[in-house]
This record gives C-alpha cells, sequence and structure tokens, in this order.
C-alpha cells in the first residue's frame, strides 16, 4: 500500500525551493562533494516564480519514494547526466547509475546526475546519492487526471507506442530524499540555477585550455622528452602531456609511486618541461596495489570488495583521504605534477564493488558506486588548492555536485556522432566532455576528430594504445596545426566563457536547445504538417538538434562527420556570419555547407565578438554583423585561486557605430585588479554585409 508523504517546500535561495521528504536522508550528492553552493551569485539572478501549478506527489510504495511530477503536453525534458544519442529525454525511462556508457541512453552513464530541465523553464534535481529510476513522461497512471486517450491501432495512425503521460515519475529505493527544484524563466536560467547551487561552474588554469597530448602508456622519459621535441619542429603547440599507466611501479591495482626505469629522475622531467611552459598529467585509477606504500595505513579504512586485486579505500572518511593527499602532493604534487586523469572510477559492474559491499563509514556500495568519482575530484582538487594552485583533469565518473571541480569526462566509447551529442547534451547537467581523439581509420576521420576536440572542454590527444601523433597522415597535418592554432588563440574567448561559467553559472558549452530563440521560434511555426521541402527550418527545430553546439555566447560549432562532403547546418532566429570570412550566412533558416577538409563550419551571432590571442600579446576582437556587440573580458594570473578574493579583470568590449555610421571598438576596464595579459585591443570588423 502506498503512504502519503506529507511535505513542505522551503526557499534556499531565490528562485530555489527544496524540501526533504519522507525520512531525513543521512547524505547527499552535495554533502559527500562537500560544495557550497554560491549564494550572492544566485541572489544576482533575482527571484522567479515557484514553476509547479500542479500539484507534486510523493508517496512511500513498499521502501521506495516515489515522487510525481506535473508535466505539461508540450514540454520536453533535458538533462539527465551525460547521454551520448538523444537530446529531449521526454517519454523515457532511466535508471541513473554511474557506469561505463554502454552504448545506449538508458541512464548507466559516466555522470547520470538526476537532474532534469524542462522547455517550460524550470528544474528538478534529486540530491541523493541512491540509484534514481526517472520515468520521464512515460508511465501512466490510471488515476490521472489527464491521461492519454486509448487508441485502435488497427484502424488509428495516430495510435503511439508509447503514449505520453503528465507528469515525471521519480522512483528512489530510500525512507527519505531531498528535492531541490530550481526557477527559470528560462531553460538557462534554470540551468544556471541548478549549476550555482552545487557550487558554480569550474574555472581551468589557462594552460588547461591549450593543447594535450597523452603518450603510449609504456613511454619512457626520453620518449616523452622526444614527443615534446617533434611537436616543437612541426610547429604544433602543447601544453599538457599526459602519462598513462607506464609511470607507475605497478598499475591495475596502483602503487602511485614511479616506476624508476622508465622515469628514474621524475622532478628533472618535471622540470624540463615547466621550462618549456608545458604542464604533466598522471594517469591513475582508485584502486592500491597491495605493494603500494600506503596499502597498510589504507586497508583497515577500505572497503570489502577488491577491484584488480587493489583495495577500494573508503575517501569519505577524512583520514583515508588525507593518506593519498599527503602522498600524491609529496611524490607527485610538490615535484610539479599538474594534474590526474582518474580512470575506471565507472563501472562495468562485472569488475567494480557490488552494491552490497561494505565500507567503513557505513556508506552502502550503492553510494560508493554514485559518488566514487565525486570523492576523488574532491581530494585530488584539495591537494591542488590547499597550494594555491588551479588544476585540471580527467576523470571518467561524475555526477550532480561535480560543477565545480576541474575535471572533464572522457571514456572509452568511440563513435563520433555520438561523442558530438554528449557535447551537446553535457551542458544541461553541469558536466564537462572531451570527445578526446584516439585513432582513426582515415585522415579525413582524423582530421575531422581533432577539429572538434578544439572545440571543447579539453583539446585532447590520447596515443595511450593508439601511437597516433597530430602528423600521422601527412594530408592533414597542415590543417591540423591551423585548428590546433586556432585553439590556442581563442584562449581569451573561452576563458571568458568558463568564467560565466564560474561567476554566473553559464555552461561554455550549449545545446541549442539552451538557446534563446530556438523554443520560441518552434511555437506556432512546428504546428501542422511539416515538410522538409516546404519548411525545412521548422523540421530541423522540431527534431532534436544533437550535431551542432554553441560555445560561450555566440559562437556555434556545425561539425563535418568524416565522408561527409556537405551537411546542413540549422541557422536559428537573427543573423549569422561565418567566422572565417565575415560574410553573412543566414538567419532563421537550414543552410547547405561544404567545407572542405580544411575547416570545420563556425558561425558567429550578428553582433558577436570573438577575441582573439594577436601578435604580441595584443588582442585580436574580431566583430561579426552588424548589430552593436558587448563582450565581457575575463581575465586573472590564471592559475592561483586568487579569483576568488576579487583578484582579476573586467574589460568591456563594445562595438558602436559614429554618426556617419562607421563602426568602432572600444575596451572599458571596469575591473582592474591584476597585471593584464594584453598588451592593447585591435578590432577588427568582419566583413558583415548581407
Ligand atoms: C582506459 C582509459 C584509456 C587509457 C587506458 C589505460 O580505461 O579509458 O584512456 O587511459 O585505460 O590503461
Amino acid at each position: 500500500m502506498a503512504i502519503q508523504v506529507e511535505f513542505q517546500w522551503s526557499s534556499r535561495a531565490p528562485g530555489v525551493w527544496s524540501s526533504r521528504m519522507g525520512g531525513d536522508p543521512e547524505d547527499t550528492l552535495l554533502s559527500i562533494a562537500g560544495v557550497e553552493s554560491r549564494s550572492e551569485a544566485l541572489k544576482n539572478m533575482g527571484d522567479t516564480q515557484f514553476p509547479f501549478t500542479g500539484e507534486v506527489k510523493v508517496e512511500q510504495v513498499k521502501g521506495r519514494m516515489v515522487l510525481r511530477f506535473p508535466l505539461g503536453d508540450d514540454e520536453k525534458l533535458y538533462g539527465l547526466g551525460l547521454q551520448f544519442q538523444t537530446i529531449d529525454q521526454r517519454n523515457k525511462a532511466y535508471h541513473l547509475k554511474v557506469d561505463h556508457y554502454g552504448g545506449k541512453d538508458n541512464g548507466r552513464t559516466h555522470a547520470p546526475c538526476p537532474f532534469y530541465v524542462s522547455s517550460k523553464g524550470y528544474g528538478v534535481f534529486i540530491n541523493t546519492p541512491r540509484y534514481v529510476s526517472i520515468y520521464a513522461g512515460s508511465a501512466n497512471r490510471k488515476d490521472s487526471p489527464n491521461p492519454p486517450e486509448a487508441k485502435d491501432r488497427n484502424r488509428d495512425r495516430t495510435w503511439k507506442a508509447h503514449p505520453d503521460s503528465d507528469y515525471v515519475e521519480v522512483a528512489v529505493e530510500t525512507a527519505g530524499v531531498e528535492v531541490v527544484v530550481f526557477g527559470g524563466p528560462t531553460i538557462l536560467d534554470a540551468v544556471r540555477r541548478y549549476n550555482l547551487y552545487c557550487g558554480g561552474g569550474c574555472l581551468p588554469p589557462k594552460w588547461g585550455l591549450g593543447i594535450w597530448k597523452r603518450v603510449p602508456s609504456l613511454y619512457t622519459d626520453k620518449q616523452v622528452m622526444n614527443t615534446v621535441k617533434e611537436f616543437e619542429e612541426r610547429d604544433f603547440p602543447l601544453d599538457v602531456v599526459g602519462l598513462e599507466p607506464g609511470w607507475h611501479s605497478k598499475s591495475y591495482p596502483c602503487t602511485y609511486e614511479w616506476d624508476n626505469e622508465r622515469f628514474p629522475e621524475p622532478g628533472v622531467l618535471c622540470s624540463k618541461l615547466m621550462e618549456k611552459g608545458l604542464r604533466i598529467n598522471l594517469w591513475e585509477n582508485p584502486y592500491v596495489s597491495p605493494e603500494a606504500p600506503i596499502y597498510e595505513k589504507l586497508l583497515p579504512l577500505s572497503g570489502t570488495h577488491n577491484v584488480w586485486c587493489g583495495i577500494v579505500p573508503d575517501y569519505t572518511l577524512g583520514e583515508a583521504a588525507n593518506i593519498l593527499k599527503e602522498q600524491h602532493r609529496r611524490t607527485h604534487v610538490d615535484i610539479g605534477v599538474s594534474g590526474y586523469k582518474v580512470d575506471e572510477c565507472d563501472g562495468y559492474d562485472r569488475w567494480l564493488w557490488p552494491d552490497y559491499a561494505e565500507f567503513p563509514s557505513g556508506h552502502t556500495g550503492e553510494e560508493m558506486r554514485q559518488t566514487y568519482g565525486l570523492q576523488m575530484q574532491k581530494l585530488t582538487t584539495e591537494i591542488f588548492k590547499e597550494k594555491n594552485q588551479r588544476t585540471y583533469g580527467l576523470v571518467r565518473a561524475s555526477n550532480s555536485g561535480g560543477v565545480s571541480f576541474p575535471y572533464v569526462i572522457y571514456n572509452d566509447y568511440y563513435k563520433f556522432d555520438d561523442y558530438i551529442t554528449a557535447l551537446c547534451n553535457s551542458g544541461f547537467s553541469g558536466v564537462l566532455w572531451t570527445p578526446e581523439v584516439r585513432g582513426a581509420k582515415t585522415a579525413e576521420e582524423w582530421v575531422r576528430r581533432c577539429q572538434v576536440v578544439c572545440f571543447s572542454p579539453m583539446a585532447m590527444i590520447n596515443s595511450w594504445a593508439s601511437q597516433m601523433e597530430l602528423w600521422s597522415f601527412p594530408e592533414v597535418e597542415k590543417a591540423l596545426r591551423e585548428v590546433m592554432k586556432l585553439r590556442k588563440r581563442m584562449l581569451p574567448y573561452l576563458y571568458s566563457a568558463f568564467a560565466r561559467y564560474h561567476f554566473e553559472g553559464i555552461p561554455p558549452f550549449r545545446a541549442f536547445a539552451m538557446e534563446n530563440g530556438i523554443l520560441a521560434a518552434e511555437e506556432g511555426e512546428t504546428d501542422g504538417d511539416l515538410d522538409d521541402t516546404e519548411n525545412p527550418y521548422a523540421v530541423a527545430v522540431a527534431k532534436d538538434v544533437k550535431d551542432q553546439f554553441m560555445v560561450g555566447d555566440c559562437l556555434m560549432v556545425a561539425p563535418m562527420l568524416p565522408e561527409q562532403e556537405e551537411r546542413d547546418v540549422l541557422l536559428p532566429r537573427g543573423d549569422w556570419f561565418d567566422f572565417y570570412t565575415g560574410e553573412w550566412a543566414g538567419n532563421g533558416q537550414v543552410i547547405k555547407v561544404k567545407p572542405g577538409l580544411e575547416k570545420i563550419p563556425l558561425y558567429v551571432k550578428d553582433g558577436g565578438m570573438i577575441p582573439l590571442m594577436g601578435e604580441n600579446n595584443t588582442l585580436s576582437v574580431q566583430c561579426y554583423g552588424d548589430k552593436e556587440g558587448r563582450f565581457l573580458l575575463y581575465d586573472d594570473d590564471g592559475e592561483t585561486y586568487d579569483y576568488e578574493k576579487g583578484k582579476y579583470n573586467l574589460v568591456e568590449l563594445a562595438t558602436t557605430k559614429d554618426a556617419e555610421g562607421k563602426r568602432c571598438g572600444k575596451a572599458e576596464i571596469k575591473q582592474d585588479k591584476v597585471a593584464s595579459s594584453y598588451e592593447g585591443y585591435q578590432f577588427r570588423f568582419m566583413s558583415g554585409k548581407r
């Protein structure tokens, strides 16, 4: 028998409400992540209305909490973590569980965030470290006030295999759960509130936004230096070198100690790289080898089950976290290591600990599974933060609560178009995703993958197994050099976008559905029959746009797939311009483009401004279109946490027209707290005429 649960919403910040339903939950995702919400920033967003007018119902059903949230006929639902194939999650059922992605959007993924956002502009977050089942407008109850009509499949062509229901149902096997609701009014506003509530987005160090190269697993220090030399000789930019398992004396399980033969003098290697302005990142997984010097100390602080014969420490215990932190600090960070790639903390079931595994803190195997990636991100970030040093790294598992950790998710699944969709989806859930490049069968595939990764949170080539180099296909070497250099030049733009992630919660990489104008245009335009030839724009808008995404405020990326010479690009309402030439590209329409192998199609909004690194540290500001533009340029020392104490610069770049209609640009300092990285500002007006 279902037992009705009474509950009340209380205001947590303007536009944010929460409720603890049923018994008190012991821990939440946010308490395990140990993050604080950014109250000032939430306050600055102002208040908004509580989104639900219909009733939210909560019941206890045989050991489960079952929550029911109203859902309108025309609502779309986005988010629910890092999904790879679909954008609109309505009419689906997800069982959210940390796992290696297995090729299906079913809830098992690297960041199964229990947060959804509706096209009506509100979000719902189930703040629990338990598995969460979400029936996103798919479960139909017989007592529904607005049930779908029963139809005859024999005669009625409108019959649906999955009739729409009028609520989202959520089930969690627990006696108590915390729910947080975020108001809008737009999708982006709700996502911003969620991001800020979860601690605000991370701000990577500047070097993190450069070019990353991971070398083959068993490379030695000499081979690493040879790789660096070859990058220099071939005039390819490089900022971070990643070492894979072979730097450990033993891996799977890990010792976290350097291998004396391959890396006899790790400190010297780090210094040599630092002299060249390069950083070093170390691969690890969390399973501690019996041969690790910290094994004995961690043994009593670990769970009942081993992974790859290594113990699984319970890092919710401060004592366990301190042991690993101290070892990492002394052996890696103090000699110059800049960060970690935390691998294998996601799944699969057959090698991870089972749900009934026991851990000394009392957390269940299930709770540890959902939060292990968060725990690793937290403790490794702390090592650097305690030294007032920023880090940027990789992790294969995260969850809600990881928004502020400077980590990017990657995986072994390698389907290119799905990698792009994941990039679109990542912004709904407060995670960063890299479509890392590992190998390719053809030069075309190589160049297309490298182009996309340059417009992602981490521009990384991972040659741990493939031994591939950027110059492996000579016919595209030049094109790759160009796009890598463009990525480097984009730093001021990207860095400012990340600053907005941190300060305002705005995701730097966003799906189209989050852009103003797209959904508005959809209403009314998609009524009636959609015709691909008569009205391709409405058709494109009505579908999930999962192969185009926004970077920052005004740049849109429409990647090419291998073997695709031509593609359709959806240009939302408003004028759009070609990034490279400044030519008008279209307005509220679908265009066909054929960019050749050298270029990835990029478009800029009317009035858009893209500040690029120019010669001699000048900033070259590319201005597009006819509209007056404004861009808030963010700058700081690029590597410490001093920005948290207000030590940063803000410069407003703006374009206007003089009395004769001639366009001009100006830079106005709004805040000036550190030495500027730029010698001056040059405005470049891209030919913006129709
Ligand atoms: C995989 C990981 C790869 C690579 C490899 C090393 O699990 O996804 O990127 O690091 O381990 O063994």
